[in-house]
């Protein structure tokens, strides 16, 4: 940019050290984007942030000069500034303190930020890129950063092994209707709306496997927990069943939540979510058969009867006033995938659960143990309008020392939506897919 540079080369503080401990009278070396600016007479008042956080500024013309001076003057929102300046205690200042600079350098003036309050939500989606530089998002993506972490670090704990399945595939996994098909070099192709059919092969030189990656749905719907891609956290484990499966899930669902709750208490009290919610919540997490779900709807007036899907409006009705996630096990048959375990002991129901989170969110995880019958999963794939021929490779898995085993697929922004109450599930992504959109 214009002009000898003000603040000469050097290593840089954080906003944070500002607020430590005996930083008052230390000189700082700060950079970062101005979050506010307003000046009068001969002073100057910004507001700086950085990653660390944000801190207000002084610059007084006869202590920085008039040229840095009248270019502070002329600063936009979210302009790019390099400072040095001393630490002061001013109890009129947000958290008490605020940098006086000494040196103030404009690295980028700006155009005027077109992000204000009041905006059409269409409008704020079309400005997505500046948008996700609001205090609601950095909380958000550090909030879901925390959770990947967590979630990988219990994953470690179990003996889990990361694996990285494609998310070019060659048959839609978890039903045709809804798969992006795309064309594979003149040959029809998908992107991945499941890893867990590769999981399941790698299960078996590996016993404990996952996957995070992103999945992908067209599904036309327009709702506040429907996005097109999503990030799709799977696991898949040899030797188990569903019970033991769901024990798993609490297991993470629990742990995870206490360590975001450990680690993003601010980001989640800016949220809306007190963190001790997060902190205190404990298993065993309830567990409804579908036809004791049924049941209860009925007796909430709803029309359902054995075989019809639980929607928004059931799972809502299901958990609204609960305050611990839900297991709803024992799916009919015909509402679900073509590779789940038939039930011994109610052959028209499959050993799959779906966990549903707590204050209505709906559901989070989708759970079964696997068919290992390959005649069943053939007469399955065949019942869904599949062809068996592009499943072969999936079959072969049930020729060579088959096992019983189980898995489950756990949609990360749905788990985020419920974690930080966000009303639409798009504000837990930073680019969210929907129909309408992909772009920015
Ligand atoms: O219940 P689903 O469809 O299950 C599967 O895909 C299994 N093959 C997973 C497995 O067992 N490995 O999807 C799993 C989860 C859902 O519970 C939900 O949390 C999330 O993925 N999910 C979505 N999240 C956001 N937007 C969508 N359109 C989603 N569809 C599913
Ligand atoms: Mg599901």
């Amino acid at each position: 940019m214009a002009g000898v540079p003000i603040v000469p080369p050097g290593p840089f503080d954080t906003v944070e050290a500002a607020f430590g401990e005996g930083a008052v009278g230390r000189s700082l070396r700060l950079r970062g984007w101005v979050l506010r600016a307003r000046s009068s007479g001969g002073i100057a008042f910004l507001v700086l942030r950085d990653r660390t956080g944000s801190v207000q500024v002084t610059a007084k013309r006869d202590v920085v000069g008039d040229g840095p001076f009248a270019r502070v003057e002329h600063v936009q929102v979210e302009a790019s500034v390099r400072l040095v300046g001393t630490v002061a205690a001013d109890p009129r200042a947000p958290g008490g303190r605020e940098v006086r600079a000494t040196a103030l350098e404009i690295v980028h003036a700006g155009e005027p930020f077109p992000i204000f309050s009041d905006q059409t939500e269409e409008f704020r989606l079309d400005k997505r890129h500046l948008v996700i530089r609001s205090q609601e998002h950095v909380a958000t993506f550090r909030v879901k950063a925390e959770l990947l972490r967590a979630l990988r670090e219990f994953l470690e704990r179990e003996s889990v092994l990361e694996m990285t399945p494609p998310v070019l595939t060659g048959n839609p996994a978890e039903g045709g209707a809804e798969a992006f098909a795309i064309d594979y070099f003149g040959r029809p192709g998908y992107l991945s709306q499941t890893a867990q059919l590769y999981l399941e092969a790698l299960l078996f030189p590996n016993e404990r496997v996952y996957a995070l990656t992103p999945s992908f749905r067209a599904e036309k719907s327009r709702t506040p927990r429907h996005l097109t891609e999503y990030l799709h956290l799977e696991v898949e484990l040899a030797w188990v069943g569903l019970a033991d499966l769901l024990d798993f899930v609490e297991r993470m669902t629990v742990e995870v939540s206490h360590a975001v709750a450990e680690r993003r208490p601010k980001e989640l009290q800016l949220l809306g979510r007190p963190p001790q919610e997060l902190r205190e919540l404990e298993g065993p997490f309830p567990r409804l058969t579908y036809r004791q779900a049924i049941e209860r709807l009925r007796d909430q007036g709803f029309p359902v009867e054995f075989g019809t899907d639980l929607g928004t409006a059931e799972e809502r009705a299901l958990t609204l006033e609960a305050r611990t996630p839900l297991f709803v096990t024992h799916f009919p048959v015909g509402l679900k995938a073509f590779y789940m375990l038939r039930s011994v002991d109610d052959p028209e129901t499959v050993e799959a659960a779906d966990l549903l989170a707590p204050e209505g969110y709906g559901e989070i995880v989708g759970a079964s143990a696997r068919e290992t019958d390959i005649d069943r999963l053939l007469e399955r794939l065949r019942a869904t309008g599949a062809k068996p021929e592009e499943y072969e490779w999936y079959l072969d898995l049930r020729r060579h020392g088959s096992i019983p085993h189980a898995g489950f697929g756990l949609g990360v922004e749905r788990l985020l939506r419920w974690m930080l109450r966000r009303e639409h599930i798009r504000e837990t992504t930073p680019f969210p897919r929907t129909p309408s959109r992909h772009t920015p």
